[in-house]
């Protein structure tokens, strides 16, 4: 199969293609994508470098396969580009999430519901997936009607560099220095950030 990852650089297109090399996916040719800070950079897949290019009007040309990690804007932008030149497209972001002509698969759960893709398949978030999976099994033992859940996010949700402040953060502490935080500190402490979003009780 000849693949795309678009965010090759990012931290979920880095996970993307060490799961594609751990699962021995079969690749015949993958094309790496990200902004144009990165076009002269390579990332590895296999032990091979492979160029980091920008998306141009031939991009996804011949791709059978394309993930989408680069962020919502680029996959609202560029996703459509792919399916027209013949891509199947797999997006981790948030674009097409809601959208309900758009299956969204968590495929331990319900990856029967790609059948039915006109060309875009979503995932849900993070947070979601590892919830759903635990959660999956109690609902079809006995029907579940309401969830109260509580999430401890992970820096490496804001990417690559929330990583490298975590990492620079925390390298600060051990050195005694004072840490500038920004946005907030994250090295040896987790900060509050609360969103609540209520569905309505069971009757
Ligand atoms: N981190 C997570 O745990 C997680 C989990 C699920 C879903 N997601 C979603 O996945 C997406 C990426 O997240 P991330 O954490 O991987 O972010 P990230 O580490 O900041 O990576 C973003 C990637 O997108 C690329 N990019 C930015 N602008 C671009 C453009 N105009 N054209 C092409 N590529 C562009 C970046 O390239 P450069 O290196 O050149 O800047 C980089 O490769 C987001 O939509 C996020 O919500 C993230």
């Amino acid at each position: 199969m000849k693949l795309a990852v678009v965010g090759a650089t990012g931290a979920v297109g880095q996970t993307t293609l060490k799961i594609l090399d751990e699962r021995k996916f079969p690749v015949r040719e993958l094309r790496a994508f990200a902004s144009e800070r990165s076009v002269g950079k390579s990332v590895t897949f296999k032990g091979e470098k492979i160029r980091v290019e920008k998306i141009g009007p031939e991009a996804f040309r011949g791709v059978d396969v394309a993930f989408f990690s680069a962020g919502s804007a680029q996959s609202r932008e560029y996703a459509l580009q792919a399916v027209k030149a013949g891509a199947v497209v797999v997006d981790k972001s948030s674009a097409f999430r809601m959208d309900p002509t758009v299956p969204l698969v968590v495929p331990e759960i319900n990856g029967h519901r790609v059948k039915g893709h006109r060309g875009i398949v979503a995932c849900p978030n993070c947070t979601t997936i590892v919830t759903v999976m635990p959660l999956k099994p109690l609902h079809d033992a006995g029907r579940l009607r309401r969830v109260i859940a509580t999430s401890f996010q992970a820096v490496s949700g804001a990417g690559v560099n929330g990583v490298e402040e975590l990492r620079s953060q925390t390298l600060a502490w051990a050195r005694g220095e004072a840490i500038t935080p920004l946005p907030r500190r994250c090295g040896c402490r987790s900060s509050p950030r609360t969103r609540s979003r209520s569905t309505p009780r069971p009757r």
